[in-house]
């Protein structure tokens, strides 16, 4: 039996992995998820320059869920690429995924050239879907303003890119929002970042202390909306723009629902946050007993082969 998936050109043993923000912020960080049974990593998204975050505590859990206003903290995209270099130079055969943004439109044309000007040519994610920047709204509700990115991101940008969204909520967004990205050689989507700016209450006082409470939900709850939108986009985007599903991921059987949608890939956050890399290993043993159950071999015998009867 094989978990093994394609994103674009690049291959993986495993077809689970980290999602950006979690576990990915340092060296020690990302090289416990290469020790680990996860398939690659995906850093924190880099800015140009490194920044603090929004003020703590910006994380809380409940449950298996989690909201977080974290502000994107991160060391920059310098030290990102000098870690991807390291990375690439000892593990020649492996391929990771760096995740940039900035604040401003100009902004990510400036880290989209930095990228594209170094060393680093493996895969990229541009994140369209921050909701925890103060006064700054996410970019993948805006579709003028994203058309207009990927309009000039690919005027250029020649390295395996994919982008990752927020989660829609409305049939006219997905189509919408698919038709945008279908002009253009993504190699992949990200469906879902956090479902922004909600508030989660403890006793009589919000639990995190950004934007008066307000952040992106995540874990167990989000699953059922960020499946909607890997399926959404699996039936609405070209067969070769793979899909990342990521949200709601606890246990081998959030991972084949999200196969089942049309993903390539799945990442895990809140969960991976609250148990640690070794997580991989019980979602492979979990995910391989399921399809053990089902005849199924590899994962191409089941991805996107959700059934619309019941
Ligand atoms: O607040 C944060 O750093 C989260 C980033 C994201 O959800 O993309």
């Amino acid at each position: 039996m094989t978990l093994k998936t394609n994103i674009g050109n690049d291959s993986f043993d495993s077809c689970m992995m980290n999602a950006s923000g979690v576990w990915c912020s340092t060296v020690d960080e990302l090289e416990a998820l290469v020790k680990s049974k996860a398939a690659t990593f995906v850093t924190k998204t880099a800015t140009l320059a490194p920044r603090e975050g929004n003020p703590l505590p910006r994380v809380h859990h409940f449950g298996p869920n989690s909201i977080n206003s974290s502000g994107l903290p991160n060391e920059g995209i310098d030290y990102y690429l000098a870690a991807l270099a390291n990375f690439e130079a000892t593990h020649p055969n492996r391929a990771f995924f760096l995740s940039v943004t900035e604040l401003a439109e100009d902004q990510i044309e400036t880290i989209m050239q930095r990228v594209h000007q170094s060393d680093y040519h493996g895969l990229v994610e541009l994140n369209l879907s921050c909701p925890n920047v103060i006064g700054k709204p996410q970019v993948g509700y805006d579709f003028e303003t994203t058309a207009r990115i990927l309009d000039r991101t690919f005027s250029y940008f020649d390295q395996p890119l994919g982008v990752k969204l927020p989660p829609y909520f409305d049939v006219s967004h997905f189509d919408q929002m698919a038709e945008i990205l279908n002009r253009y050689p993504l190699t992949y989507v990200n469906s879902i970042n956090s479902i922004g700016n909600g508030l989660v209450i403890e006793q009589d006082a919000v639990t995190i202390a950004p934007k008066q409470g307000y952040g992106g939900l995540g874990g167990a709850m989000i699953k059922q909306t960020a499946l909607a939108n890997v399926r959404a986009f699996y039936t609405r985007l070209k067969s070769d723009i793979a899909i990342i599903g990521t949200g709601g991921v606890t246990s081998g059987r959030d991972v084949f629902e999200h196969l089942l949608c049309g993903a390539s890939m799945v990442q895990v956050g809140t969960a991976l946050l609250q148990e640690g890399p070794a997580i991989f290993a019980r979602l492979e043993e979990e995910l391989k007993a399921i399809m053990d159950e089902y005849g199924y071999t590899s994962i191409d015998d089941f991805k996107g082969k959700l059934k619309n009867t019941i």
